[in-house]
């Protein structure tokens, strides 16, 4: 069985024919079948959060180790009354301020609404409200929670277009929607908020200084904690993001870089960003990340759709640009760094 595709753009959500897809598209999640929809960070496979047999094709299209919880995505707040906790003002306060966006918040869970499968069997749960208008559209429309991960197989890099989930799920769910992509490109920032500070568990779009300008209060990263060996959130402990060919990072940048080397024996790639062009030794396959060194935003939108493109070409290993550390480049560094399966691979080891 090929999965089904609907088109649907932003500017066409008020067609006729948008109605009847969003309908078939709820009759779909209400059966238990599990569709890719569009966020504004990446694609979500998404299923009927209630549902265990829904969560569980989940599981299994995406190759995804069963103690890594999803997160469940939702349309307005009321919805989170069926099944956390009352909540802290403080969480109130943030999500006014960030949602609809890309920022989910681990909270208390409360009753068995949702399928133990959904989380994992954990006494929390991850909740996200998106801002990209026909993932929200769908999930105005179908009236339910939707757990969703990323639409990818496990441990590829996420999708940022529907061609992408295609080429990862095709056969294996029931549908996607292919709409316009996304404006971040990188997940969202995971925020738990059942301790004192709050914890990044995940960097993201949205930013620790950010947050607490909001929170007027220090929230804390994660792995700066003691025992930070031990991952909130459990995706954390798995490789990700990676294509098949190993991955090294130039730190400082393709301009300072020394060391790499175009040998007859392996051919190489590299991501680095537009104006650094020049740099590429000869014989090299380049793609293009952003037009500047300091476009973080638009590299964020791009490295996905790069790493895929060169999983799929013919090189034998990939280089790519390292950014300078700062509060901008958080989340892209950490991703790449994720990619090379988070170490600095020298290029003696290669
Ligand atoms: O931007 C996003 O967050 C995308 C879109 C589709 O919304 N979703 C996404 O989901 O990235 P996924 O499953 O690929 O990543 C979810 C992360 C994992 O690291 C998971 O372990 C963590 O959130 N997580 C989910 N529920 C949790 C919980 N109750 N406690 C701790 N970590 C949790
Ligand atoms: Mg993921």
């Amino acid at each position: 069985m090929d999965t089904k595709v609907w088109e649907i753009n932003i500017d066409q959500l008020k067609d006729k024919d948008t109605e009847n897809k969003l309908d078939e598209i709820k009759t779909a999640l209400t059966y238990g079948e599990v569709v890719g929809i569009p966020t504004e960070t990446v694609y979500g496979l998404a299923g009927d959060a209630r549902n265990s047999e829904a969560i569980q094709k989940i599981f299994s299209a995406k190759g995804r180790p069963g103690d890594n919880p999803l997160i469940v995505h939702i349309h307005s707040v009321e919805q989170l009354d069926g099944f956390t906790e009352p909540r802290d003002p403080k969480v109130k306060t943030l999500m006014k301020h960030f949602w609809p966006g890309p920022i989910s918040f681990i909270l208390p869970l409360k009753g068995s609404m949702l399928s133990s499968n959904t989380v994992a069997e954990l006494n929390s749960v991850a909740v996200r409200m998106p801002s990209h208008p026909v993932g929200h559209a769908i999930l105005e429309h179908v009236g339910f929670p939707l757990a969703a991960p990323s639409a990818n197989l496990s441990g590829k890099p996420s999708p940022t277009h529907y061609r992408h989930v295609i080429d990862d799920l095709n056969g294996k769910v029931y549908g996607v929607v292919a709409s316009d992509s996304a404006t971040f490109g990188l997940e969202s920032t995971v925020l738990d908020c059942t301790q004192y500070p709050y914890r990044i568990a995940r960097p993201g779009s949205i930013t620790k200084a950010e947050l607490e300008s909001v929170l007027k209060e220090t929230v804390n990263r994660h792995e700066d904690e003691v025992n930070a060996e031990k991952p909130i959130s459990p995706g954390m402990k798995y490789k990700h993001y990676a294509p098949r060919q190993p991955l090294a990072v130039i730190e400082g940048g393709l301009k300072n870089n020394t060391y790499i080397e175009v040998t007859e024996d392996r051919k190489i790639g590299i991501i680095a960003p537009e104006n650094c062009r020049g740099y590429v030794p000869e014989g090299a396959l380049f793609i293009s990340l952003c037009s500047s060194e300091d476009a973080y935003r638009e590299a964020g939108r791009n490295l996905y759709a790069a790493l895929r493109k060169m999983d799929k070409s013919d090189v034998d290993l990939i280089y790519i640009h390292g950014f300078p550390k700062s509060a901008e480049t958080e989340a892209l560094m950490n991703r790449i760094y994720k990619a090379t399966g988070d170490e600095v691979i020298k290029d003696d080891h290669l």
